[in-house]
């Protein structure tokens, strides 16, 4: 058992051994995981408990070992980087998992989760620099207008007579934040974070751009254009709750509530998606697309 992040010990090795430090895991993409989840500054443990799931005259004959957990979301994740047939298999093992311990909760990534996950990290495995035509239109101009009415009218209605501050998470925000201000009837201010990007290899997760106000005993909403897996959007409430503002709420353009590995609350959801890549409207594929004016998918080989 290895334990991330947190631990000094894991850190203290890496920085000695680097070439060893994947030696431990029975898989190179549990290696690259735990680098993302070290990125984020989120405490792992490697396998360290295996469920029996059947017994047979008293003895474990089949056992489920997760592979990792993650402390504060009290989450088990199982990545499958495995063939179909072999899926299948493991999605029995965890249908039993669940029955037997129904208090557990376990996330499985898939192979093309697991891929697309790492693409939207700038780490692509195909190495491929071709960009990616946009395949479809997801959430049109008009939808858009429409929908950022509502939650313009919905948050003018929710904080009558006080005076909200807005932070947006730069750069993806540009065009919801600029949309969504103009529709809130109500005296705002605006301050932005900005978010360091994983880069496969080194450095956590950092704020390389810090409010500019203080926000102590104000009406915080953040705006962000899309959560995923909800890590830094976690980091980033940890990050505001403690410059103790009046109270906090999230208001999201876009839920792909599929992905989730934390447990955030999101007050305000423009669409919810399904787990497809999508760009424009401020959001981007390698730094490009921001500038299409409707929300598509990108069409993944
Ligand atoms: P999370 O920490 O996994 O929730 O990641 C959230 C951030 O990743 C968002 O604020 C976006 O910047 C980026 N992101 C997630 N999904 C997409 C996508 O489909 N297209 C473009 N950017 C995305
Ligand atoms: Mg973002």
């Amino acid at each position: 058992m290895r334990v991330g992040t947190l631990g000094i010990v894991k850190s203290a090795a890496r920085d000695q051994a680097p070439d060893q430090s994947a030696a431990a895991f029975a898989h190179p993409s549990e290696a690259q995981f735990s680098r993302l989840l070290d990125f984020y500054d989120v405490e792992w443990r490697y396998e360290p408990r295996s469920f029996p799931l059947r017994e047979e005259e008293g003895r474990v004959v089949e056992a489920f070992t997760p592979d990792f957990y993650l402390p504060a979301f009290d989450l088990y994740v199982e990545l499958t980087t495995l063939r179909q047939s072999l899926v299948t298999y493991k999605n029995r093992k965890l249908r039993r998992l669940r029955e037997r311990y129904p208090d557990i909760n376990i996330k499985l990534l898939y192979r093309r989760d697991y891929l697309r996950l790492l693409e939207r990290f700038g780490i692509d495995p195909r190495h491929s620099s071709v960009l990616p035509p946009v395949e479809k239109v997801l959430v049109s101009e008009a939808d858009l207008r429409r929908r950022v009415a509502e939650l313009g009218a919905e948050i003018t209605r929710d904080y009558a007579g006080s005076r909200p501050v807005l932070v947006g998470v730069l750069r993806g925000v540009t065009c919801f934040m600029a949309d969504l201000i103009r529709a809130i009837d109500l005296p705002v201010t605006l301050d932005y974070l900005a978010l360091s990007a994983y880069d496969g290899e080194s450095g956590r997760l950092r704020f390389t751009k810090d409010l500019d106000e203080d926000i102590t005993g104000q009406r915080v909403i953040v705006v962000e254009d899309i959560v995923d897996t909800g890590i830094s959007l976690h980091r980033l409430l940890q990050y505001l709750q403690e410059r103790h503002p009046a109270d906090i709420a999230v208001c999201a353009l876009l839920d792909k509530s599929a992905r989730r590995l934390t447990n955030v609350e999101l007050a305000y959801v423009g669409f919810e998606i399904a787990d497809e890549f999508v760009v424009g409207y401020g959001l981007d594929y390698h730094q490009e697309y921001r500038n299409l004016p409707y929300v598509g998918i990108v069409r993944s080989s």
